[in-house]
Protein backbone atom coordinates (compact mmCIF):
# COMPACT_ATOMS: atom_id res chain seq x y z
CA UNK A 1 0.00 0.00 0.00
CA UNK A 2 1.65 3.48 -0.96
CA UNK A 3 2.04 6.07 1.71
CA UNK A 4 1.89 9.56 3.02
CA UNK A 5 3.59 11.36 5.66
CA UNK A 6 1.55 13.64 7.71
CA UNK A 7 2.56 17.30 8.94
CA UNK A 8 4.24 15.76 12.05
CA UNK A 9 6.36 13.45 9.94
CA UNK A 10 4.61 10.19 10.66
CA UNK A 11 3.47 8.14 8.02
CA UNK A 12 0.08 7.05 7.15
CA UNK A 13 -1.25 4.84 4.52
CA UNK A 14 -2.41 7.11 1.11
CA UNK A 15 -6.11 7.12 0.50
CA UNK A 16 -7.44 3.55 -1.54
CA UNK A 17 -7.29 5.39 -4.89
CA UNK A 18 -10.48 5.78 -6.86
CA UNK A 19 -9.59 6.92 -10.17
CA UNK A 20 -7.30 6.22 -13.06
CA UNK A 21 -4.07 9.07 -13.50
CA UNK A 22 -4.15 8.57 -17.15
CA UNK A 23 -6.60 9.91 -19.25
CA UNK A 24 -6.00 7.59 -21.77
CA UNK A 25 -5.99 3.29 -21.77
CA UNK A 26 -3.13 2.96 -24.85
CA UNK A 27 -0.56 0.10 -23.24
CA UNK A 28 -0.96 -2.17 -19.87
CA UNK A 29 2.32 0.29 -18.81
CA UNK A 30 0.08 3.17 -18.63
CA UNK A 31 -1.11 1.50 -15.18
CA UNK A 32 0.29 1.37 -11.66
CA UNK A 33 -0.24 -2.05 -9.84
CA UNK A 34 -2.81 0.14 -7.46
CA UNK A 35 -4.42 0.82 -10.48
CA UNK A 36 -4.99 -2.45 -11.92
CA UNK A 37 -6.00 -3.49 -8.48
CA UNK A 38 -8.55 -0.44 -8.56
CA UNK A 39 -9.85 -1.96 -11.98
CA UNK A 40 -10.42 -5.33 -11.19
CA UNK A 41 -11.68 -4.67 -7.83
CA UNK A 42 -14.24 -2.62 -10.17
CA UNK A 43 -15.00 -4.90 -12.38
CA UNK A 44 -16.12 -7.45 -9.54
CA UNK A 45 -18.80 -4.47 -8.44
CA UNK A 46 -19.98 -4.31 -12.23
CA UNK A 47 -19.72 -8.19 -12.66
CA UNK A 48 -22.95 -8.18 -10.05
CA UNK A 49 -24.92 -5.53 -12.29
CA UNK A 50 -25.07 -8.22 -14.71
CA UNK A 51 -26.52 -10.74 -12.59
CA UNK A 52 -29.41 -8.30 -11.50
CA UNK A 53 -33.06 -8.80 -13.74
CA UNK A 54 -32.58 -5.53 -15.27
CA UNK A 55 -28.70 -5.12 -16.33
CA UNK A 56 -28.36 -1.29 -16.60
CA UNK A 57 -26.69 1.27 -14.25
CA UNK A 58 -26.98 5.31 -15.44
CA UNK A 59 -23.38 5.63 -15.18
CA UNK A 60 -22.41 6.99 -18.55
CA UNK A 61 -25.88 8.32 -19.18
CA UNK A 62 -25.57 11.36 -21.60
CA UNK A 63 -21.86 10.31 -22.57
CA UNK A 64 -21.43 9.18 -26.23
CA UNK A 65 -18.98 6.64 -27.23
CA UNK A 66 -17.69 5.47 -30.32
CA UNK A 67 -16.69 2.40 -31.33
CA UNK A 68 -14.15 2.43 -34.84
CA UNK A 69 -13.11 -1.34 -34.65
CA UNK A 70 -11.36 -1.56 -37.83
CA UNK A 71 -10.01 -5.12 -37.22
CA UNK A 72 -12.25 -8.63 -37.30
CA UNK A 73 -13.69 -8.59 -33.99
CA UNK A 74 -16.10 -10.52 -32.00
CA UNK A 75 -15.24 -10.68 -28.49
CA UNK A 76 -13.60 -7.52 -27.84
CA UNK A 77 -16.39 -5.71 -29.49
CA UNK A 78 -19.55 -7.42 -28.80
CA UNK A 79 -17.71 -7.21 -24.76
CA UNK A 80 -17.32 -2.76 -25.22
CA UNK A 81 -20.68 -2.97 -26.86
CA UNK A 82 -22.70 -4.79 -23.78
CA UNK A 83 -20.76 -3.08 -21.61
CA UNK A 84 -21.41 0.52 -22.87
CA UNK A 85 -25.57 -0.40 -22.84
CA UNK A 86 -25.42 -1.70 -19.36
CA UNK A 87 -23.82 1.67 -18.13
CA UNK A 88 -26.38 3.37 -20.33
CA UNK A 89 -23.90 5.05 -22.98
CA UNK A 90 -25.01 6.70 -26.31
CA UNK A 91 -23.21 4.59 -28.35
CA UNK A 92 -22.22 4.18 -32.24
CA UNK A 93 -20.41 1.93 -34.12
CA UNK A 94 -17.90 3.02 -37.28
CA UNK A 95 -16.37 0.30 -39.58
CA UNK A 96 -14.35 2.52 -41.29
CA UNK A 97 -13.53 3.99 -45.18
CA UNK A 98 -11.23 6.36 -45.34
CA UNK A 99 -7.72 7.51 -43.93
CA UNK A 100 -7.26 7.18 -40.02
CA UNK A 101 -6.07 11.20 -39.43
CA UNK A 102 -9.30 11.83 -41.69
CA UNK A 103 -11.39 9.20 -39.77
CA UNK A 104 -10.01 11.23 -36.36
CA UNK A 105 -10.72 14.65 -37.44
CA UNK A 106 -14.06 13.38 -38.47
CA UNK A 107 -14.91 11.81 -35.21
CA UNK A 108 -13.65 15.04 -33.20
CA UNK A 109 -16.35 17.10 -34.99
CA UNK A 110 -19.04 15.08 -33.55
CA UNK A 111 -17.61 15.33 -29.95
CA UNK A 112 -17.30 11.76 -28.50
CA UNK A 113 -16.37 11.39 -24.93
CA UNK A 114 -14.44 7.70 -25.77
CA UNK A 115 -12.96 6.14 -28.48
CA UNK A 116 -12.46 2.29 -28.15
CA UNK A 117 -10.11 1.42 -31.06
CA UNK A 118 -8.90 -1.38 -32.77
CA UNK A 119 -6.91 -0.82 -35.71
CA UNK A 120 -4.21 -3.25 -37.72
CA UNK A 121 -1.68 -0.52 -36.98
CA UNK A 122 0.48 -0.57 -34.18
CA UNK A 123 0.15 3.20 -32.55
CA UNK A 124 -3.35 3.67 -34.58
CA UNK A 125 -4.01 4.30 -31.16
CA UNK A 126 -1.40 6.68 -29.72
CA UNK A 127 -2.92 8.81 -33.03
CA UNK A 128 -5.94 9.36 -32.08
CA UNK A 129 -5.33 9.91 -28.52
CA UNK A 130 -3.16 13.08 -30.14
CA UNK A 131 -5.46 14.37 -32.63
CA UNK A 132 -8.98 13.80 -30.34
CA UNK A 133 -10.40 15.34 -27.06
CA UNK A 134 -12.13 12.09 -26.44
CA UNK A 135 -10.57 9.32 -23.79
CA UNK A 136 -9.08 6.75 -26.05
CA UNK A 137 -9.38 2.74 -24.99
CA UNK A 138 -7.36 0.06 -26.89
CA UNK A 139 -8.81 -2.50 -28.30
CA UNK A 140 -5.92 -4.10 -29.83
CA UNK A 141 -3.55 -2.15 -32.11
CA UNK A 142 -1.60 -4.24 -34.37
CA UNK A 143 0.98 -6.33 -32.67
CA UNK A 144 1.42 -3.95 -30.38
CA UNK A 145 -0.69 -4.02 -27.62
CA UNK A 146 -4.51 -5.37 -26.18
CA UNK A 147 -4.53 -3.70 -22.55
CA UNK A 148 -8.17 -4.90 -21.94
CA UNK A 149 -7.72 -8.45 -22.88
CA UNK A 150 -4.70 -9.05 -20.17
CA UNK A 151 -6.89 -7.01 -17.59
CA UNK A 152 -9.29 -9.71 -17.87
CA UNK A 153 -7.03 -12.59 -18.25
CA UNK A 154 -6.08 -11.45 -14.53
CA UNK A 155 -9.59 -11.23 -13.82
CA UNK A 156 -9.76 -14.25 -14.65
CA UNK A 157 -6.76 -15.64 -12.72
CA UNK A 158 -7.83 -13.58 -10.01
CA UNK A 159 -10.83 -15.53 -9.68
CA UNK A 160 -8.98 -19.21 -9.34
CA UNK A 161 -6.23 -18.21 -7.53
CA UNK A 162 -5.47 -16.57 -3.74
CA UNK A 163 -3.01 -14.52 -5.40
CA UNK A 164 -1.41 -13.35 -8.64
CA UNK A 165 1.63 -12.86 -7.27
CA UNK A 166 4.14 -15.58 -7.00
CA UNK A 167 2.59 -17.71 -9.73
CA UNK A 168 4.08 -19.61 -12.49
CA UNK A 169 2.38 -18.26 -15.85
CA UNK A 170 3.30 -20.50 -18.68
CA UNK A 171 2.59 -18.56 -22.11
CA UNK A 172 2.95 -21.06 -24.97
CA UNK A 173 2.48 -19.68 -28.55
CA UNK A 174 3.05 -17.43 -31.55
CA UNK A 175 5.06 -14.92 -29.12
CA UNK A 176 6.50 -12.57 -32.09
CA UNK A 177 2.67 -11.18 -33.26
CA UNK A 178 0.50 -11.25 -30.23
CA UNK A 179 -0.36 -7.93 -29.04
CA UNK A 180 -2.14 -10.26 -26.12
CA UNK A 181 1.29 -10.93 -24.46
CA UNK A 182 2.88 -7.70 -25.07
CA UNK A 183 0.19 -6.58 -22.97
CA UNK A 184 -0.06 -9.82 -20.64
CA UNK A 185 4.04 -9.11 -19.50
CA UNK A 186 3.59 -5.83 -18.68
CA UNK A 187 0.25 -6.74 -16.56
CA UNK A 188 1.37 -10.01 -14.63
CA UNK A 189 4.66 -8.41 -14.33
CA UNK A 190 3.24 -5.42 -12.45
CA UNK A 191 1.64 -7.63 -10.04
CA UNK A 192 4.37 -10.24 -9.30
CA UNK A 193 3.58 -13.05 -11.26
CA UNK A 194 6.70 -15.25 -12.39
CA UNK A 195 6.38 -15.12 -16.50
CA UNK A 196 7.31 -18.11 -18.70
CA UNK A 197 7.52 -17.52 -22.43
CA UNK A 198 7.48 -20.96 -24.97
CA UNK A 199 7.50 -21.07 -28.48
CA UNK A 200 9.53 -21.69 -31.58
CA UNK A 201 12.92 -19.81 -31.72
CA UNK A 202 11.74 -18.19 -34.89
CA UNK A 203 8.76 -17.02 -32.93
CA UNK A 204 9.83 -15.61 -30.02
CA UNK A 205 9.50 -12.38 -28.79
CA UNK A 206 12.77 -10.18 -29.47
CA UNK A 207 14.58 -8.35 -26.08
CA UNK A 208 11.80 -10.11 -23.87
CA UNK A 209 14.76 -10.71 -21.11
CA UNK A 210 14.33 -6.93 -20.48
CA UNK A 211 10.66 -7.73 -19.10
CA UNK A 212 11.95 -9.86 -16.90
CA UNK A 213 10.60 -12.50 -17.98
CA UNK A 214 11.98 -16.56 -18.73
CA UNK A 215 11.97 -17.73 -22.67
CA UNK A 216 12.54 -20.96 -23.69
CA UNK A 217 11.97 -23.44 -26.65
CA UNK A 218 11.87 -26.01 -24.06
CA UNK A 219 7.90 -26.64 -23.51
CA UNK A 220 7.95 -29.28 -20.54
CA UNK A 221 10.50 -26.78 -18.19
CA UNK A 222 8.21 -24.29 -19.24
CA UNK A 223 5.38 -25.93 -18.20
CA UNK A 224 6.05 -27.95 -15.02
CA UNK A 225 4.23 -26.66 -12.37
CA UNK A 226 2.75 -24.09 -13.93
CA UNK A 227 -0.05 -22.68 -11.91
CA UNK A 228 -1.36 -20.99 -15.14
CA UNK A 229 -1.40 -21.90 -19.00
CA UNK A 230 -1.88 -19.44 -21.42
CA UNK A 231 -1.72 -20.35 -24.98
CA UNK A 232 -1.60 -18.24 -27.90
CA UNK A 233 -3.03 -18.05 -31.12
CA UNK A 234 -0.97 -18.64 -33.87
CA UNK A 235 -1.72 -15.92 -36.02
CA UNK A 236 -1.22 -16.82 -39.68
CA UNK A 237 -2.60 -13.68 -40.70
CA UNK A 238 0.38 -11.74 -40.09
CA UNK A 239 2.84 -14.11 -41.26
CA UNK A 240 5.17 -13.23 -44.13
CA UNK A 241 6.61 -16.62 -45.00
CA UNK A 242 7.10 -19.99 -42.75
CA UNK A 243 8.20 -19.51 -39.64
CA UNK A 244 7.51 -23.67 -38.47
CA UNK A 245 7.25 -26.59 -41.31
CA UNK A 246 4.11 -27.61 -40.91
CA UNK A 247 1.03 -27.29 -38.54
CA UNK A 248 1.73 -30.96 -37.70
CA UNK A 249 4.92 -30.81 -36.77
CA UNK A 250 3.83 -26.95 -34.67
CA UNK A 251 1.09 -29.06 -32.88
CA UNK A 252 3.73 -32.29 -32.08
CA UNK A 253 6.23 -29.78 -30.45
CA UNK A 254 4.08 -27.11 -29.08
CA UNK A 255 0.67 -28.04 -28.76
CA UNK A 256 -1.37 -28.67 -25.81
CA UNK A 257 -2.71 -31.80 -25.18
CA UNK A 258 -3.93 -33.63 -22.18
CA UNK A 259 -1.28 -35.44 -21.68
CA UNK A 260 0.96 -32.59 -21.68
CA UNK A 261 -0.66 -30.39 -19.54
CA UNK A 262 -0.22 -33.06 -17.13
CA UNK A 263 3.14 -31.29 -16.40
CA UNK A 264 1.29 -28.37 -15.71
CA UNK A 265 0.75 -27.94 -11.52
CA UNK A 266 -2.35 -29.71 -10.26
CA UNK A 267 -4.62 -27.04 -10.30
CA UNK A 268 -3.31 -25.46 -13.08
CA UNK A 269 -6.16 -23.09 -14.74
CA UNK A 270 -5.62 -22.99 -18.83
CA UNK A 271 -6.45 -19.76 -20.69
CA UNK A 272 -6.84 -18.85 -24.57
CA UNK A 273 -7.62 -14.95 -25.77
CA UNK A 274 -9.47 -16.67 -28.84
CA UNK A 275 -10.14 -17.14 -31.58
CA UNK A 276 -8.56 -20.49 -31.10
CA UNK A 277 -6.67 -22.55 -33.66
CA UNK A 278 -7.88 -26.21 -32.44
CA UNK A 279 -5.44 -28.95 -33.51
CA UNK A 280 -3.00 -26.40 -33.58
CA UNK A 281 -2.08 -24.79 -30.71
CA UNK A 282 -4.47 -26.50 -28.21
CA UNK A 283 -6.30 -29.77 -28.54
CA UNK A 284 -9.82 -29.69 -28.50
CA UNK A 285 -10.37 -31.75 -25.64
CA UNK A 286 -8.11 -29.59 -23.35
CA UNK A 287 -10.22 -26.35 -24.94
CA UNK A 288 -13.54 -28.13 -23.80
CA UNK A 289 -11.75 -29.69 -20.78
CA UNK A 290 -12.26 -29.65 -16.60
CA UNK A 291 -9.14 -26.64 -16.41
CA UNK A 292 -9.97 -24.50 -19.18
CA UNK A 293 -11.31 -20.95 -18.37
CA UNK A 294 -11.80 -20.04 -21.46
CA UNK A 295 -14.86 -18.86 -21.94
CA UNK A 296 -15.06 -17.15 -18.21
CA UNK A 297 -12.26 -14.79 -19.98
CA UNK A 298 -15.12 -13.89 -22.81
CA UNK A 299 -18.04 -13.39 -19.78
CA UNK A 300 -15.29 -11.41 -17.97
CA UNK A 301 -14.59 -9.19 -20.74
CA UNK A 302 -17.74 -7.26 -19.91
CA UNK A 303 -17.20 -6.35 -16.62
CA UNK A 304 -13.67 -5.76 -16.78
CA UNK A 305 -14.58 -3.30 -19.96
CA UNK A 306 -17.68 -1.60 -17.68
CA UNK A 307 -15.20 -0.71 -15.20
CA UNK A 308 -12.65 0.54 -17.45
CA UNK A 309 -14.94 2.86 -19.37
CA UNK A 310 -16.49 3.42 -16.02
CA UNK A 311 -13.28 4.83 -14.27
CA UNK A 312 -12.19 6.77 -17.82
CA UNK A 313 -14.82 8.48 -17.90
CA UNK A 314 -14.02 10.09 -14.12
CA UNK A 315 -17.59 8.75 -12.23
CA UNK A 316 -17.37 8.40 -8.45
CA UNK A 317 -17.71 4.22 -7.61
CA UNK A 318 -20.24 4.67 -5.35
CA UNK A 319 -22.90 6.24 -8.49
CA UNK A 320 -22.72 2.28 -9.69
CA UNK A 321 -24.45 1.36 -6.68
CA UNK A 322 -28.21 0.59 -6.43
N1 LIG B 1 -9.33 -11.75 -27.77
C1 LIG B 1 -9.77 -11.00 -28.80
O1 LIG B 1 -9.31 -9.90 -29.02
O2 LIG B 1 -10.77 -11.57 -29.52
P1 LIG B 1 -11.51 -10.84 -30.76
O3 LIG B 1 -10.50 -10.71 -31.88
O4 LIG B 1 -12.66 -11.77 -31.10
O5 LIG B 1 -11.97 -9.50 -30.27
Amino acid sequence: MSTLSSPSGAVRPAPPLTRLRSKHLLSAADLTAEEIVLILDTAEAMQEIGTRRIKKVPALRGQTVVNLFLEPSTRTRTSFEIAEKRLSADTLNIAGGETLADMARTLEAMAPDLLVVRHAFSGACHLLADICNARVINAGDGMHEHPTQALLDAFTIRAHKPSIAGLKVTIVGDLLHSRVLRSNILLLHALGADVWLCGPSTLMLPGSERFGVHATTAIDEALAGADVVMLLRVQFERMRGRFFPSVREYFEMFGITAERLRRAGPDAIVMHPGPMNRGVEIASDVADGPSSVILEQVANGVAIRMAVLYLLAGVEVDEVEP
